[in-house]
């Protein structure tokens, strides 16, 4: 790896200065196996989000399929898509952007952070942070198919976070339109508190737009991280699964909060809404209902035990009965969409300090 900034990434076109490309300015994270389709929709209707991501794509040996193409480009009314695709091979990789790009992805993005062993081992997603050369290569070859927007995701690094601006340059340099910080390293995996430093740092860097990512739990985090970072936009994964008005709240300066009702509806509505995608098998609707429920449950000081019993019901009404029960038993004072409750490990340049 060179271990030197401004050296020969060479940029071929000019670098887009604005500001993010889309409003709202904010973005729901790609988690795999959780933001599907159906929990895109169900968040994006609540409003204030300014783009949704798919889970990522993995390209690694064919070329992917029409049939497959289709089944990722599902779009959520009114809130632009962008599509994640994680692989290392830049023919494959342009041949994949330019067919999600002609399917209609407002944004095409590479994931340069995934830290599972067998993405390590693949050589893709975190593990390309070792080779900025080879992720200029890719990104490059990317750019080249891509009419709309292309982005990249990346951590801090890969063991360390010694060569984040390289990385950060190499990024810019190949022609992407704005760059996704999530500033932990591979090897924090989730771990530790993020460090919002990083972010300040690469957008005093680069010129593209930086969008700020990791330990967004409040709205008053999401503030502050634009304020501490500079950041153009700001992504929230686990923060919006837990508080999917999140996207919303950051809108409305109020100190308004869903009522235990306008829970309950979230998670009745997003059963009701797709039974249908299930052909009825209301054991599938309640799986799904269930991952949200995961989440959602740690709004109470005691969502991870006895809201968490939810999860035993076996039957579509058995979960929905227990739902309705526990969110009526709540006092508006007991859900914690503001911090005053137990407030989370949130991100922190001063955390990082320590
Ligand atoms: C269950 C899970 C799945 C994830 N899957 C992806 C993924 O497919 N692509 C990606 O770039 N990041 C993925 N991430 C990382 C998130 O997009 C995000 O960067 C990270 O959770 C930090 O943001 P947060 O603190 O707001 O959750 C995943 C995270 C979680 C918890």
């Amino acid at each position: 790896m060179r271990d030197t900034l401004n050296s020969k990434f060479v940029r071929t076109i000019p670098v887009k200065t604005d500001k993010f490309p889309f409003a709202p300015a904010t973005m729901l994270a790609p988690m795999e196996g959780i933001t599907n389709h159906p929990v895109r929709t169900a968040i994006s209707a609540l409003g204030g989000l300014g783009v949704v991501c798919t889970e990522f794509v993995r390209v690694s040996v064919a070329e992917l399929k029409s049939r497959e193409i289709r089944s990722v480009m599902r779009p959520t009314e009114g809130v632009p898509l962008s599509v994640q695709i994680m692989g290392n091979k830049p023919d494959l990789m342009a041949d994949t952007a330019r067919k999600f790009s002609e399917a209609g992805a407002d944004v095409v993005d590479i994931n340069l952070g995934c830290p599972t062993a067998r993405a390590v081992k693949g050589n893709v997603g975190s593990a390309m942070l070792k080779d900025p050369d080879l992720l200029y290569e890719v990104l490059c070859a990317m750019r080249k198919n891509i009419s709309g927007l292309q982005s990249a995701k990346i951590r801090a690094g890969f063991d360390n976070a010694d060569h984040t601006l390289l990385i950060a340059e190499a990024v810019e340099a190949a022609g992407v339109d704005f760059i996704v910080v999530h500033p932990r390293r591979r090897s924090d995996f989730y771990e530790g508190v993020a460090d919002w430093r990083i972010i300040g740092m690469i957008k005093e860097r680069l010129k593209i737009p930086v969008v700020g990512n990791g330990d967004v739990w409040y709205p008053t985090d999401a503030e502050r991280m634009y304020k501490e970072c500079g950041c153009d936009a700001v992504m929230i994964g686990r923060g919006a699964l837990r508080n999917p008005w999140i996207f919303n709240m950051l809108q409305d300066k109020s100190d308004w909060q869903p009522s235990a009702e306008e829970v309950f509806n979230y998670v009745d509505n997003f059963m009701n809404d797709h039974l249908e995608e299930f052909e009825g098998h209301e054991m599938g609707v309640v799986k799904r209902a269930k991952e949200n429920w995961r989440y959602l449950c740690q709004l109470f000081e005691d969502g991870n035990t006895v809201g968490r019993e939810i999860l035993r019901q076996q039957t579509y009404s058995d979960f929905r009965s227990a739902l309705m029960n526990y969110l009526e038993s709540k006092k508006p004072e007991e859900f914690d969409f503001h911090g005053h409750l137990k407030p989370k490990n949130s991100g922190s340049g001063l955390a990082a300090e320590e």
